[in-house]
C-alpha cells in the first residue's frame, strides 16, 4: 500500500535531519536567483520597508492558476491599472471584468473574482481577512490560494502546494506513486519543510524552483540547491517523476453560426453557470461525441449557411472541442442577441474559442470580397 501512513512517517523521519539545511539552501538560492515579478516583494524590497499588497497578490495568484507568468502578467497590469483596489473591482460591472479577463480562460475564475471582491468589500470593509482559515471561506479561494496568500501577505507558516511543488517534492523524495492519487501524500511530505520564519519566501522559492530549474523536461539539476538530497537525481532519472495516470480527453463536435450584418455579428450570452458562463458565443449546436446530423436546427435563422473552410479546435480541461463554422449574411439586425461590432470585439466578453470562430468566418468573407 503506497499511501500507508507508516510510509509517510518513515520517509519524513529519514529526511527530517536535512530539513534546516534544505530550507537554508533554498532560501539562499531564492535570495540570489528568485524571479523578479511585478507583484512580488523581494527580500531586499522588504528590507526597504515594502510589504505585499493582498489585493495584488490575490489577483496574481488567481490569474496564475493554469496560466504562465508571461501570459498572465499583462492581464495583471491591466486589472490593477483599471481597478487599483479590491473595492474598485467589486464596484465594477461584472461584464467589464469578464471582458478584461477574456483570453485567460477558465471563466469561473473571473466570475468568482468579482464575487470575492464583493464579499471583501461588504463583509470585510475592503480588507482581505488575514488567516488561511478565513481566506478559504471566500468565493474562488481554494486551499492553494489561501495558503499562498496567508504566507506571502500575512506571514502564516502554511503548506503551499501547486503543480510545480508537487513535481519538486516527488523528485526530492523519489515518490513513485502516480498523480493525481498521490496528491495527499505529496502534501504531507511537503508540510514539514516549510520555513516558519520566512513562509512566503519559502513557498515562492519552491514554486520558482519548479518553474525554472526542476522543470518537467530537461531539469537543470546541476543548478539546483537541493541536488545533493534529491532521490530522483540519485536514482538517475528525475524526469520520470512525478508519474501520472493520464486520461485520454474525449473529443466533442459541434457547429457555430456566424450571422453577419454589415460590420456586426450576432452573439449570444451563455448561461451564468457552467463552462464559459456569462461569456458571449456564436449561436451553436449542442456539443456531442459525434457531430449532429441536423446542425441547422440550431441555427438562429433559416439561411443559406455556407460552411467555412477549416475547423476550430479548442482544448478544455475535460474535453477537446472541434467546431465547424457556418456563415451567412443578414439583411437586418432583427434577431435577438447582441450585435457586436466586428471592429470592437475586445470591448465584449468573448472567449478565445469564439474569437477564433469569428475570425474564421470574417477571414472567409474578406477572402471572397478581395
Ligand atoms: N506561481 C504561482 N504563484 C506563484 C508565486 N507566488 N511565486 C512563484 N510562482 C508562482
Amino acid at each position: 500500500m503506497p499511501y500507508a501512513k507508516d510510509k509517510v512517517k518513515i520517509v519524513v523521519v529519514k529526511l527530517q535531519s536535512h530539513v534546516p539545511n534544505l530550507r537554508a539552501r533554498l532560501l539562499d538560492w531564492y535570495d540570489q536567483q528568485g524571479r523578479i515579478l511585478p507583484w512580488r516583494i523581494r527580500p531586499e524590497d522588504r528590507a526597504r520597508g515594502m510589504s505585499a499588497d493582498p489585493y495584488a497578490i490575490w489577483l496574481s495568484e488567481i490569474m496564475l492558476q493554469q496560466t504562465t507568468v508571461s501570459h498572465a502578467t499583462p492581464y495583471w497590469k491591466k486589472f490593477l491599472a483599471r481597478w487599483p483596489s479590491v473595492i474598485d473591482l467589486a464596484n465594477a460591472n461584472r461584464d467589464q471584468v469578464l471582458t478584461e479577463w477574456a483570453g485567460l480562460g477558465y471563466y469561473a475564475r473571473a466570475r468568482n473574482l468579482h464575487k470575492c471582491a464583493e464579499v471583501v468589500r461588504d463583509r470585510f470593509g475592503g480588507q482581505f481577512p488575514e488567516t488561511e482559515r478565513q481566506l478559504l471561506d471566500l468565493p474562488g479561494i481554494g486551499p492553494y490560494t489561501a495558503a499562498t496568500m496567508a504566507a506571502i501577505c500575512f506571514g502564516e507558516p502554511t503548506n503551499i502546494v501547486d503543480g510545480n511543488v508537487e513535481r519538486v517534492i516527488s523528485r526530492l523524495y523519489g515518490e513513485a506513486a502516480p498523480l493525481p492519487k498521490s496528491k495527499l501524500l505529496l502534501r504531507k511530505l511537503a508540510a514539514p519543510l516549510a520555513d516558519p520564519d520566512r513562509p512566503g519566501d519559502y513557498g515562492q522559492a519552491l514554486m520558482d524552483l519548479g518553474a525554472t530549474i526542476c522543470t518537467p523536461r530537461a531539469p537543470q539539476c546541476s543548478a539546483c540547491p537541493w541536488n545533493l538530497a534529491c532521490r530522483a537525481l540519485r536514482d538517475g532519472e528525475p524526469e520520470k517523476y512525478p508519474q501520472k495516470i493520464r486520461k485520454v480527453k474525449p473529443v466533442k463536435f459541434g457547429a457555430v453560426f456566424a450571422l453577419i450584418y454589415d460590420d456586426h455579428i450576432l452573439l449570444r450570452q451563455r448561461p451564468d453557470k457552467g463552462l464559459l458562463g456569462g461569456m458571449l458565443e456564436l449561436p451553436t449546436t449542442t456539443w456531442n461525441e459525434a457531430m449532429t446530423d441536423r446542425p441547422f436546427e440550431y441555427a438562429p435563422t433559416d439561411k443559406n449557411w455556407e460552411k467555412c473552410s477549416g475547423q476550430i479546435k479548442h482544448i478544455f480541461t475535460h474535453f477537446e472541442l472541434r467546431l465547424d463554422v457556418y456563415r451567412a449574411a443578414s439583411k437586418a439586425q432583427t434577431l435577438d442577441g447582441i450585435w457586436a461590432k466586428t471592429k470592437n470585439l475586445s470591448n465584449y466578453p468573448i472567449p478565445t474559442l469564439t474569437k477564433k470562430a469569428i475570425k474564421l468566418a470574417l477571414d472567409e468573407v474578406n477572402r471572397r470580397e478581395t
